[in-house]
């Protein structure tokens, strides 16, 4: 990987950017044939959350809880301490999140859509309006499960994946403020998604944050954050936004919680832990019947859905991820991916996003309607040609509502997410060569047609079969 310019502060005079670890345990892959894909992925109903892991050569399926922890992470999980209540492994988490995001209520989940559970059952319910950027899809479902709306306002260049924006996760401040004077009353917090993942991992500045935080003060309507890629959205802060290019990571993660009221956290994105989250807030009465509920489904409050292991991997992976050079490291491997896809003609959403590349799926196979899933055809080609694994964000992810009609997504992308410290350069020059020659020959990729699904969160469990055309 190698950037124009030598990296900041002198510090590194040559332009190669280097993974800064090495590797300390190895996990084999398994090669196996196109025959064998080809049997996998039918069984597997063409749907890629089906095969069995050890079927899929280069899983960039997703980023969440994928990533390989540190030696430091691992010497946490020996010192991790189980007693039911008041451990000091709970107390050093508890320091670690409020050390970058100081609410005064720190509530720990088994993972970040527990903690949308917990929320959205508080405040949710049928009436009532959540706005967000754009909320990804366990937060879309858990507002609509309690008869909520979800509502999306990124703005208009995030929906564009030919727009270099530099901040495309930002929100709409003009339609969140005439939802809000409109309809306020019905809206009990808005929310904004760092960095916004559906919308194809795209930052938030802080000058927009600072903005929506005004409209919501003065309607009176607290903001949250989803801040499952916290870092990713600092670092990009840090290196797009006018000012703030000299500036700590931790200082700036700092002023985003400042702008809140509140989160909502996965700690297997940018906790750079296998499993864990939080609800973290400092409205006293709404954490008390957050708290409640949490000892209803999850645990304790000092542990809740983890084991004290668990509490230390993510205290020491929060002090990880902020680490500069974790984090050029991290975005411009992902950045290394997506150019050398544009260079090849390969169709992606641009910028280039923080945790994953996107391929919009829907200019690459223009002769496929979305109803008929361009993007599940093209992950099933990439399963199928390469053994890679990823992710259809697009009409099979959104396209059901709750009402059961079925419409186009905005977007039908494809998204390539990659494991934090997992894949080497080697494997991802696999991968460009891999989406290159599927690309090469799009014009005979065909459609599919869904045969089973569930009513909500198809996506995981819906089988396929090729459409009759
Ligand atoms: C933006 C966003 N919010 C919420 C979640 C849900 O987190 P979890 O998978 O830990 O439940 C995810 C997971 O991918 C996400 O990307």
């Amino acid at each position: 990987m190698t950037q124009p310019r030598a990296a900041d502060g002198g510090a590194m005079t040559f332009r190669t950017i280097i993974e800064p670890f090495r590797i300390h345990s190895v996990e084999p892959l398994r090669i196996t044939t196109v025959g064998e894909r080809g049997r996998a992925i039918r069984d597997a109903g063409f749907n890629l959350f089906n095969l069995r892991s050890e079927d899929v050569l280069i899983d960039l399926l997703t980023d969440s809880g994928t990533g390989a922890m540190s030696r430091d992470q691992w010497a946490g999980v020996q010192r991790g301490d189980e007693s039911y209540a008041g451990s000091p492994s709970w107390f050093r988490f508890l320091e670690s999140v409020q050390d970058l995001f100081p609410f005064r209520h720190v509530i720990p989940t088994h993972q970040g859509r527990a903690a949308e559970k917990i929320l959205f059952t508080a405040i949710g319910g049928a009436g009532k309006i959540i706005p967000n950027n754009t909320h990804f899809d366990t937060t879309r479902a858990n507002v609509e499960f309690t008869g909520a709306e979800a509502v999306d306002l990124v703005i208009a260049e995030g929906l564009d994946p030919a727009s270099t924006h530099p901040f495309k996760g930002n929100m709409d401040v003009g339609r969140l403020d005439q939802l809000l004077e409109a309809r306020g009353a019905d809206v009990p917090v808005v929310f904004v998604t760092i960095t916004n993942n559906s919308g194809g991992g795209q930052p938030v500045s802080l000058a927009n944050l600072t903005a929506v935080s005004e409209i919501c003060h003065r309607h009176r309507i607290p903001l949250f954050l989803d801040a499952c890629r916290f870092a990713e959205n600092a670092w990009f802060i840090r290196e797009r936004e006018p000012g703030q290019h000299d500036r700590d990571v931790r200082d700036i993660v700092r002023d985003m919680a400042a702008l809140a009221d509140g989160m909502t956290m996965s700690a297997k994105k940018d906790g750079l832990a296998n499993i864990g989250g939080w609800l973290a807030l400092d409205d006293d009465a709404l954490a008390e019947s957050c708290r409640n509920l949490l000892i209803l489904t999850e645990g304790f409050p000092t542990y809740g859905g983890l084991a004290g292991r668990d509490l230390e991997a993510i205290a020491q992976g929060l002090r990880e991820v902020v680490d500069h050079d974790y984090l050029r490291y991290r975005i411009r491997s992902t950045a290394y991916l997506g150019d050398a896809l544009i260079t090849a003609g390969v169709p992606v959403v641009r910028p280039i996003g923080g945790h994953a590349v996107y391929l919009d799926a829907r200019a690459l196979l223009p002769h496929i309607p979305p109803l008929e899933y361009p993007g599940q055809s093209l992950a099933v080609a990439l399963y199928e040609t390469g053994g890679i694994r990823s992710c259809e964000i697009g009409t099979v992810m959104f396209g059901l509502r709750p009402d059961g009609t079925e419409h186009a997504a905005p977007l039908d992308l494809v998204r390539l997410a990659i494991p934090r410290r997992t894949y080497t350069q080697s494997h991802v020059d696999y991968v460009i060569e891999v989406c290159t020659d599927v690309a090469g020959r799009a014009s005979s990729l065909r459609g599919y047609r869904i045969v089973e699904q569930p009513r909500a969160l198809r996506h995981f469990t819906a089988r396929f079969a090729p459409a009759e055309t």
